[in-house]
This record gives C-alpha cells, structure tokens and sequence, in this order.
C-alpha cells in the first residue's frame, strides 16, 4: 500500500477514502465503492444467465467488489421470473463467462446465493410443488410470475428434517459458484426472504431447534454461513441482513432475534456483514437509526453499508468509522463507470425503473460511460 492509502482517515478527505484499497477476507479490493446485488430478471427460463450478462458485469468490472443479482440455490428457491440459478452444469458455464469477463477486466464478483421461501408463486415451480417456508403463514406479497404481476401462492411449512437437505443445496450452490470462478459467496439472509423469515416472529412459529426463542430462530442463517463456510472458506462468505427492513411484509421489531445473528456470524470469521441499512423511498426512524446503529456495533469485522448512498454519504460513513466500504445499488445499475464518476465528481446518469426488472438490452447494457 501507498502512504497515503495508509494515511489515517480524516474529516474532508473526499472522496478519498473511497479508493483506500481494503482487504475484505481473501480478497484485497482497489476501492470501496461496491455494487449492490441487483435482480434484473434477464436471464433464460431454466435460470441460466443470458449472454447480455457478460457485458453488464463486465460494465461494471471497475467495483471494488461486485455482487451479484440474486442467484437461486435450487428449484424451490426460486422467487420471481428469469431469475439465475447456480445449481446447474448449464447454470455454471454461464456464469463462467461471465466471472471470466469481470476478471479480465481486473474485477472480482461475489454471487449472491438466494433461496426466496414463501415470496414465490406455484407457476414458478415445478409441477404440484407450492413455495416453501418456516411456517404456513402467507404474507401481503406479489411477485412477477409468467404472466405478470401475481400475489404469492400460500407456502408450506419445510419440515425439521428438510433442513439438512436446504444446507445441503446451499453448500452444492456453493460448490458451483466456485466452479464458476466466482471469487465467493454473498449469503441473502435479508429483505423477506427465507432466512429473514426465519428471523422474524411473525413469520416463524415453528416447535423446533430453528423456531421460538429468538436464538432458535436465528440459527438457520448462522448453520447456513458455517456450512458454506466451511466449503470454502469463511474469508470468501459475506452474509446480507437488513433488520430494520419491510419489503416483502417484513417488521423492524426484532433486534434481539438479530444481534443473536451477527454474534454467531462473529463466531465464523467471515468477509464481511452487509446490512441493508435503509430502502428506497422508506426513510427511518429515529429508534430504527438507532437499532441499527446498536447491531452494527456487534460486529467487529468488515462491515458494507447499503442503501440510499452518494459518495459524500458514503466518504462520511467510512471516514467515521461507521463502514468499511459501501454497496450502491440503483446508481451502479445506471452508471457502470460509477467509481470513475466519484472520482472526477462528474455526474451521474439518472436510473430508469421501467427497465429494472426484465426486457432486453435497453436500461441494461447501454447506459453511458463517460467518456
Ligand atoms: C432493481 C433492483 C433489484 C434488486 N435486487 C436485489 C437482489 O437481487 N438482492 C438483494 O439483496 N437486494 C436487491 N435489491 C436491493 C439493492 O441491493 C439495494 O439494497 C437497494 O437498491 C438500496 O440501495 P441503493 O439505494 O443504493 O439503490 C434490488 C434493488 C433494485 C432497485
């Protein structure tokens, strides 16, 4: 590393600090500027990643880190239309092209490894399966199913002994990742979905080891972080949480459930935690700023911040202490040269949400560099 990069962090050191080189468990990332996990459901039917993918993370290959959109880890895991999967031989020859393409252009990618629960409807699944999830308790959800916009189809409730076998299919998801030259794993325990709905109360009233105290009913997310961690490495897993979330018919009542995650996430060495801090449009309040703040205190290693960052939120939030680095979701998705944009504090593209979610290339690969 160079002096300065060295050099303590200081108040007005904008924006600086964002291209200090850290190093995140295996890896040593050139700056601090990330891209948030985005699902753009482009891919094929059978969740291989179309070939347009190579060039969209390619785009972005200048991120510190690069996670990628969330990646189903089975058949049953499966949420929305044209998601990717990594279970697959089909599933891993894509996505080998594209880590090769974010590779050669000196990039590296984490997949984000995503099992949805009960945020699925039954045409997304196979034949007579109906989503799964802690408990048979349907939630104020829609999805993007086949034909549109649909509410989400009543899950059942996974029974104690299909757990090992959910493990199981995140370890295999796991194995292909690194086939695929992923350089890790992002762990989605966040915004609703399978193991956050294990976390919550509300969506959990299982009689097992994974429900009732709020220690049982974070195990799930810390035996899922151990057992992929323990086929490659704990310093190649992150884990997403985002406590004070609602997406998906989520509450920000459960801290105590949380802090029993992030400690025995601490126990495992991880890469880094990764906390949705605050959604799109939903601000926060006062005691949610606070509760977050509290949880992210608990966790003593690498630490992203996520959600409604500029580069001068995003200076200040690593100058103070507060993240080691941050993810940017919607302004990545629309400036694909964004660190070079913070760094000559140019301006930025605007987001056009009419093209997030499916379609072809427009809003996709064709948003302008700069140069
Ligand atoms: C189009 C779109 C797709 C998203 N897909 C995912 C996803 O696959 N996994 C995930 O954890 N979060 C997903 N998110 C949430 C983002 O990662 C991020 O938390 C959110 O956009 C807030 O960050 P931002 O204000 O920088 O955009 C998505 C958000 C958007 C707008």
């Amino acid at each position: 590393m160079t002096a300065r990069s060295d050099a303590p962090a200081k108040a007005g050191d904008y924006p600086a600090i964002l291209f200090k080189p850290l190093k995140v468990g295996a890896l040593e990332l050139p700056n601090r500027v990330l891209m948030a996990p985005l699902t753009r459901d482009r891919s094929l039917i059978d969740g291989t990643p179309h070939e347009m993918a190579i060039t969209y993370y390619r785009q972005r290959a200048s991120a510190g880190l690069i996670i990628s959109e969330g990646t189903s880890t089975g058949p049953l895991a499966k949420g929305y239309i044209d998601v990717p999967g990594i279970y697959t031989d089909a599933h891993i020859a894509a996505w080998q092209a594209v880590t090769d393409a974010v590779h050669a252009a000196g990039g590296r990618i984490f997949c984000q490894l995503w099992h949805v629960g009960r945020v699925s409807h039954d045409s997304l699944l196979s034949e007579g399966e109906v989503p799964v999830a802690p408990s048979a308790i349907p939630g104020e959800i829609t999805t993007f199913g086949a034909t549109g916009v649909v509410d989400c189809t009543p899950p059942r409730a996974l029974e104690t002994d299909e757990i090992p076998h959910l493990i199981e299919e995140y370890r295999h998801a796991t194995r292909c990742a690194m086939e695929a030259g992923f350089d890790g794993v992002e762990i989605h325990s966040a915004n609703g979905y399978l193991l956050d709905q294990f976390i919550h109360a509300h969506t959990n009233e299982r009689d097992d080891a994974y429900g009732g105290s709020e220690e049982n009913r974070a195990r799930l997310t810390v035996e899922v972080a151990s057992a992929v961690a323990d086929v490659i490495g704990a310093d190649r897993v992150g884990v997403r949480l985002s406590p004070t979330g609602t997406f998906s018919d989520m509450r920000s009542d459960q801290e105590t459930a949380f802090a029993h995650v992030i400690d025995g996430l601490g126990a495992l060495g991880l890469a880094f935690l990764h906390f949705v801090e605050r959604f799109p449009g939903i601000k926060l309040t006062d005691e949610e700023e606070a509760m977050i703040g509290r949880l992210r205190a608990r966790w003593s290693g690498v630490y992203i911040a996520n959600g409604d960052f500029d580069a001068a939120r995003a200076a200040e939030a690593i100058t103070s202490g507060h993240a080691s680095a941050v993810a940017f979701g919607r302004i990545f998705l629309a400036n694909p040269d964004l660190p070079e944009r913070f760094r000559r504090g140019a301006p930025l593209n605007e987001p056009n949400p009419d093209t997030f979610y499916g379609g072809d290339h427009t809003g996709y690969i064709d948003y302008p560099f700069l140069d």
